[in-house]
């Protein structure tokens, strides 16, 4: 089985200074297309599952077709849990073979968050598994966490006690990104990933790939942004390519969903693709 620990993945690549595509799967049809996509880039993957996506399919269910899946890909892959701000979830997964939690406590004072990421660090510790930390909200709603309000941004210090005390492998800072679309080109802290990883040596998340532009990927990927994380491109690539299927089936009265599913599947796998190699991923697996 090629799952391997979110820390290897993540130390490798903030060593090396590339970034690590973290992909927001939603179904058996995009997680296979992901996993293609890696293999041909031969490079190392993330897949990350909303609480939406848990619930969905339920969490045997979900982590099943994963296995599935994944059991013969020459690559290392890491299965992840994205923002979650429910502790019963957070266990569920852990037990569940998840190798990764973000626990998304940063509506919480940071005091509580801190304590509560201290659990949370220790439990995932129990399972292999590694944990993603976060004190302020990334703006933007994923898969129905999150706020459109802009949140409370903490201090630099503040920030880098708590990555320090809570022995998190990964921390997901607000840098001016949001999750989905820009509504307006984004204003971004570069500077705050190098500080935060001059002070701690630990990888950054960086939330709200969709819509950056290169030399923005670029730039934050050298300062440590190690994973990067992609939803909103991989949702429109899904769905678009459906719509434009559907639309052309409806003209032709052609109904076969085999054709459908390839359609979206060569969508998918391109859109993975182009932001992997463009991430420094490719070539990178071991
Ligand atoms: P986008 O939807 O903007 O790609 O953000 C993804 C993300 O940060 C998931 O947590």
């Amino acid at each position: 089985m090629p799952v391997v620990a979110m820390k290897e993945l993540l130390d490798r690549a903030l060593a090396d200074r590339y970034g690590v595509a973290a992909f927001n799967i939603i179904n058996d049809l995009s997680i296979e297309a992901v996993l293609a996509a890696a293999v041909e880039e031969q490079a190392p993957v993330i897949l990350q599952t909303s609480v939406k996506t848990v619930r969905m399919y339920g969490r045997d269910q979900l982590f099943g077709i994963f296995q599935a899946l994944v059991r013969d890909v020459p690559v290392p892959v890491t299965l992840h849990l994205d923002h979650c701000p429910e502790r019963s979830v957070i266990s569920d997964c852990l037990a569940g073979g998840w190798n990764s939690v973000l626990f998304d406590a940063h509506e919480l004072d940071v005091a509580d968050n801190l304590a509560q990421t201290v659990e949370v660090v220790a439990e995932a510790r129990e399972h292999g598994a590694a944990v993603e930390g976060e004190i302020e909200g990334i703006e933007g709603k994923e898969d129905d966490i999150g706020s459109d309000e802009a949140s409370k941004l903490q201090s630099l210090e503040t920030a880098v006690d708590f990555i320090r005390k809570t022995g998190v492998d990964v921390f997901a800072p607000a840098i001016g990104n949001a999750h989905g679309q820009y509504k307006k080109a984004p204003n971004l802290d570069h500077q705050r990933v190098s500080d935060l990883v001059e002070a701690t040596g630990v990888p950054m998340a960086l939330h709200g790939g969709t819509g950056l532009s290169d030399d923005q990927f670029l730039d934050l990927i050298a300062r440590g942004c190690a994973k990067v994380n992609i939803s909103t491109a991989i949702k429109e690539a899904y769905m678009r390519s459906g719509l434009e299927h559907l639309k052309e089936a409806e003209e032709k009265n052609k109904w076969d969903p085999p054709t459908l599913f390839a359609f979206q599947r060569d969508a998918v796998v391109r859109t993975a693709r182009e932001h992997i190699a463009l991430f420094g991923g490719s070539g990178k697996a071991w």
